[in-house]
C-alpha cells in the first residue's frame, strides 16, 4: 500500500508542466485563479497543509506561523528572496524553509543589464516619443536625445552574490569598470577575472560610481540602505538601478531626489510597497519602472518549480531538501 500523499498548497498560479507534476508526486491544491490570498486564507492553508508553496506575494510572519497546524513541517518558497517569510519564527516551530537559488541568476542579471543600458541611453523616452507623436518627428537633431555613455563608466554593484557577479560579468564586455560593496570581498579568482574593486565602506563607493545596481537580499540590515542620506553621495548625472528588493531603497527619498534633478535617472524592477507603485515615480521620464519582471521567463519559472518540487520531495523522503534556508547565512 502507497503511503499518504502530503497536502501541499501552492498560493499562486504556476507554470502547467509544474502543477502537472506536483499533482502526479502529492495531493496538491493549486490556485487556479492566480488570486493572492488574503492572510485569513493563507492562515487557513497553513492549519491544513503538510507544505506551504508560497511566493513574494504572501507575507508569512510570525503571526501566521503562531496559527500553523502541527502537519505544517515545510515552507517551500518559489522564489529565491526569502525575506516575505519570518525565517526565525519558522525555524523556531520547527518548520523547515526553502527557496530556489541560481536558476533565476542569469535572467536577473539580464533585466539588471537591461536597465543598465536602457536608463542612460533613455531608451523608453526615444520610445514613447515616437508612441506619443505619431508622425509628427521632426527628424534628427545633433543635440536631441542625449544620454550618457555606457563605456568607461563606474559601475557599483551592493551585493556580489550569484546575481551580482553575473551583472559584473555582464558589464565589464560594455566596458564598464566593476566596483562592488559586499559583507566581504569576494574570493580573489572572481575578484581578478571581474577586475573588481572591493569597497568596504559603502559611502565612499556611492560617492565615486556613475551607476549603481542594488542586487543584495532584504535583509533588516539592508532596509533603506539607500537612504536621503546616501542618495546625496551620488553624483547628480549618477544613476541606480534596483532588481533585488524595493525596500532596500527608501522610495520617497528616491523621488524627492529625483524629482529634484539630483540624480540623472532610475531602473526600477521592484517597488517599496508592491503592488502599489507610485505614479510620480512612473510619470518621471528618466525612470524605467517595470511590474517585478526580473525572473519572468518561461525557463526561470518552469526551473523555479522544479527547483519547489526537489525540496519538497527530498524532505518528504527524509532527507535534507538542497535549498534549506539558514537564517544565519541570509
Ligand atoms: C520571483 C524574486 O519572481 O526570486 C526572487 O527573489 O525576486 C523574483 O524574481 C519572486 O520573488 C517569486 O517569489
Amino acid at each position: 500500500m502507497s503511503a499518504k500523499k502530503p497536502l501541499v498548497v501552492v498560493t499562486r498560479k504556476l507554470p502547467a508542466p509544474i502543477e502537472a507534476r506536483m499533482g502526479e508526486l502529492f495531493d496538491v491544491r493549486l490556485n487556479a485563479g492566480d488570486r493572492p490570498m488574503s492572510a485569513n486564507e493563507l492562515a487557513a492553508a497553513m492549519r491544513e497543509a503538510d507544505v506551504l508553496v508560497p511566493t513574494v506575494t504572501d507575507r508569512i510572519d510570525a503571526k501566521l506561523l503562531a496559527q500553523a497546524g502541527e502537519n505544517l513541517r515545510l515552507i517551500a518558497q518559489f522564489g529565491t528572496g526569502v525575506d516575505n517569510i519570518d525565517v526565525e519564527s519558522a525555524r523556531r516551530r520547527g518548520i523547515t524553509v526553502t527557496n530556489t537559488p541560481g536558476v533565476l541568476t542569469e535572467d536577473t542579471a539580464d533585466m539588471t543589464m537591461a536597465l543598465i543600458l536602457a536608463v542612460p541611453r533613455r531608451l523608453s523616452e526615444g520610445a514613447r516619443y515616437l508612441r506619443e507623436h505619431e508622425g509628427a518627428w521632426p527628424g534628427w537633431s545633433p543635440t536631441w536625445m542625449l544620454g550618457h555613455r555606457i563605456t568607461g563608466k563606474r559601475l557599483g554593484i551592493i551585493g556580489m552574490g550569484r546575481i551580482g557577479q553575473a551583472v559584473a560579468a555582464r558589464a565589464r564586455p560594455f566596458g564598464l569598470e566593476i566596483h562592488y560593496h559586499n559583507r566581504k570581498p569576494a574570493n580573489a579568482v572572481i575578484e581578478r577575472e571581474l577586475e573588481a574593486t572591493f569597497w568596504e565602506n559603502l559611502d565612499d563607493m556611492l560617492a565615486k560610481v556613475d551607476i549603481v545596481s542594488v542586487n543584495c537580499p532584504l535583509t533588516p540590515q539592508t532596509f533603506h540602505l539607500i537612504d536621503t542620506r546616501r542618495l546625496k553621495l551620488l553624483k547628480p548625472d549618477a544613476y541606480i538601478v534596483n532588481t533585488a528588493r524595493g525596500e532596500i531603497i527608501d522610495e520617497n527619498a528616491l523621488l524627492r531626489a529625483l524629482e529634484a534633478g539630483e540624480l540623472a535617472g532610475a531602473g526600477l524592477d521592484v517597488f517599496e510597497r508592491e503592488p502599489s507603485v507610485s505614479p510620480r515615480l512612473v510619470a518621471l521620464p528618466n525612470v524605467i519602472s517595470l511590474p517585478h519582471m526580473g525572473s519572468a521567463t518561461i525557463e526561470g519559472r518552469v526551473e523555479m518549480g522544479g527547483k519547489v518540487i526537489v525540496n519538497i520531495k527530498t524532505f518528504m523522503d527524509g532527507h535534507r531538501p538542497p535549498d534549506r534556508v539558514i537564517p544565519a547565512i541570509m
